[in-house]
Order: C-alpha cells, then sequence, then structure tokens
C-alpha cells in the first residue's frame, strides 16, 4: 500500500505557504493540506489561474481555508513584494513548500538577469526562504520542503564564476544545475538551523516522473524541442497523476517521522509510493553547497544568516 493522503495528520492551526499552487504538484498539494484543515497561502504567478485553481479546490472543499498571493520567482522585487505581504497577514508560518520550477527552456534571462532555471527553481527560492525565516521561526516546527528532480544527478555545482551558464547554456545542463542546486540548498540550510539550534527543519523531494504541464510548457518554450517531446510523450504514457506525484512532497511535509536533512522520493524512483531515500554522490558535496549560499547570497543580494534572524525575531 504505502504511504498516503489518509495518512496525513490533521493541520488545523497551521499555515503553509506554497509556491506554484495553481497547477501541477503544487495544486495537489494545497488541496491536501487545506483538505486536513491547514491554511494555505497559494503563492503563483499566473493569478487568473490560480483564482481558478482556488475555485477549483472550494468546490470540492467548501470550507477549504486558502488565501492567493501573486508570486514571480524570476523578479526579486515580485519575491520582497510577497513575502512582505504575507508577512503582514502570517506571524507564523508552520510549512513553505518551495515547488514552482520550469524545466529545459531555452536560454533566458529573469527580470534581474539570471539565468531562468536557476532564477527560478533555486534563486527565488532562496530569497522567499530568507525573507520568510522570522514567521517559520515562530513555529514550534515548520518545516521547509525543497523540490529537486533526477536531473540532480546530471546537474553540476555551480560554478561562482558563471552561475549564469554565459557561453555555456543547454536547457538539460541549466535543468540539472538549478535541481542539484535544490538539493545543495536544502541541505546547507539544515545545517545552518541545526547550527543556530532552532527548531525549522528542511527537507528535499523528487516527486517522480509526473504528468503535469512541466513537460508541456518545456515543449511549447522551445516550439517542440526534440528531447522536450520525448519527455512530454513519455511522460502521457509513463507518468504518475499529479495527485500520485505530490504523495512525495505531502509525506516530507508532514509525515511526523520525517526529519531534517532527509530526502523524499518514490519507491522506484519514479514511481511508487514517497519512502525516504538516502542521498549519496555529488547531492553531499559540502563545499558546493557553501559555494553555492554565498553565491545566492552575492546574486540576490539577500543576506542569509539564520543565526542573526533568529536573534532579530522575537
Ligand atoms: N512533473 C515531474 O515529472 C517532475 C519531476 C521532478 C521534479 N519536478 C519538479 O516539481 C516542481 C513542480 O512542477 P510540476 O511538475 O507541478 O510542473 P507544472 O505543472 O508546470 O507547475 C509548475 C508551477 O511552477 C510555477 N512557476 C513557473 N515559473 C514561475 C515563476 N517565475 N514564478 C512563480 N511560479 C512559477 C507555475 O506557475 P505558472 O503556471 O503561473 O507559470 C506552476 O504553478 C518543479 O520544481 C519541478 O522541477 C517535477
Amino acid at each position: 500500500m504505502g504511504w498516503t493522503t489518509k495518512d496525513i495528520p490533521d493541520l488545523t492551526g497551521r499555515v503553509a505557504v506554497v509556491t506554484g499552487a495553481n497547477g501541477g504538484l503544487g495544486y495537489e498539494t494545497a488541496r491536501e493540506l487545506v483538505r486536513k484543515g491547514a491554511h494555505v497561502v497559494m503563492a503563483a504567478r499566473d493569478t487568473a489561474k490560480a483564482a481558478q485553481a482556488r475555485g477549483s479546490i472550494l468546490a470540492e472543499i467548501p470550507n477549504a481555508s486558502l488565501e492567493l498571493q501573486r508570486l514571480d520567482l524570476a523578479s526579486l522585487d515580485s519575491v520582497r513584494q510577497a513575502a512582505a505581504e504575507i508577512l503582514t497577514r502570517h506571524d507564523v508560518i508552520d510549512l513553505l513548500v518551495n515547488n514552482a520550477g520550469v524545466m529545459g527552456v531555452p536560454e533566458q534571462g529573469t527580470v534581474d538577469g539570471f539565468e531562468m532555471q536557476l532564477g527560478t527553481n533555486h534563486l527565488g527560492h532562496f530569497g522567499l526562504t530568507a525573507l520568510l525565516l522570522p514567521a517559520l521561526l515562530r513555529s514550534p516546527g515548520a518545516r521547509v520542503i525543497a523540490v529537486t528532480s533526477t536531473g540532480r544527478h546530471f546537474g553540476r555545482p555551480v560554478d561562482p564564476a558563471n552561475p549564469h551558464l554565459h557561453g555555456s547554456y543547454g536547457p538539460w545542463r541549466a535543468y540539472g544545475q538549478s535541481k542539484l542546486a535544490n538539493v545543495h540548498f536544502a541541505l546547507e540550510l539544515q545545517r545552518r538551523l541545526e547550527a543556530a539550534g532552532v527548531p525549522v527543519q528542511s527537507l528535499v523531494v523528487h516527486p517522480g516522473f509526473t504528468h503535469t504541464d512541466l513537460q508541456a510548457r518545456s515543449v511549447r518554450e522551445t516550439e517542440g524541442g526534440a528531447s522536450q517531446r520525448f519527455f512530454h510523450d513519455s511522460v502521457q504514457r509513463f507518468g504518475m497523476s499529479p495527485a500520485r506525484g505530490a504523495l512525495t512532497l505531502l509525506r516530507a511535509a508532514t509525515d511526523p517521522a520525517a526529519s531534517g536533512g532527509q530526502l523524499y522520493t518514490p519507491r522506484y524512483v519514479n514511481w511508487g509510493p514517497p519512502v525516504q531515500r538516502p542521498l549519496f554522490g555529488r547531492s553531499r558535496n559540502r563545499a558546493a553547497m557553501s559555494t553555492l549560499w554565498k553565491v545566492s547570497e552575492r546574486e540576490t543580494g539577500i543576506t542569509f544568516d539564520v543565526a542573526v534572524i533568529r536573534d532579530e525575531t522575537r
């Protein structure tokens, strides 16, 4: 059988922020969290799609406690504004699911000139997490969830001299780099949280091969790129449903037995119920983690010092 949504504990009184909650895995995650009583901030770029997503959840769960927050992770101004707005409404956040992402898209820049996949998948979430940390610290046991992919296995650590892959861009190279960065950020965050002696925990998940808009978008944006089409065709035939894929996120986010620094994936790499799996190889490269942290602070201009934020937070 394995772990299912029936195993999610009661979440009444908990506040969760889910990025990319207007579709795919983020939507499923938001829906199951509110079903169990959490209040969910649906942080999304396309607000019309988000309003529709909220309506669908409310049609199914009329007492769902949901709010919409505009967030474009490809703009640091938007990240700052979203964090400030969330903090005016919520002193305490119990769960931050850094789910939103893009995959295998052509070379393009964010508003701040970052390579789009690193900018959206990692740097935007890095800034958001830093800015929301005061509210996470006020929870008795908050969790931050990063979402990686099997792309982490071919991703290279961020090169401080060229994080945006100028002159060496490839859509899969950039995706792999961003998804390895998701793991390195999660583990380095956990190390720093532990060092600061605070109860927030950082976990990472790979959801498995799941049929969402991720693959279709990569085909649209590359105007029919061959490898993008291959994944799109395959996922339609062999992919899990978004509800199945979201189980890894939900387990890492809510299972009382899960703890900081852990990776959750489907049992059979890309398919199956969510289980904890060891991290190995380049995922555990400590030097790369600390380099990533420094590069992320430099690029975003956001200082992320857990101990300082702890001392400033009442
Ligand atoms: N599906 C899979 O097989 C698979 C496998 C491994 C890992 N993942 C990871 O799972 C995560 C969720 O992907 P998904 O499969 O659910 O894909 P999806 O259906 O395409 O959803 C991606 C979400 O990210 C949002 N997003 C994209 N760019 C954004 C930006 N600049 N600012 C804010 N939100 C943005 C999208 O919002 P808009 O529609 O408003 O743009 C959408 O809500 C990603 O991190 C992906 O790398 C997925």
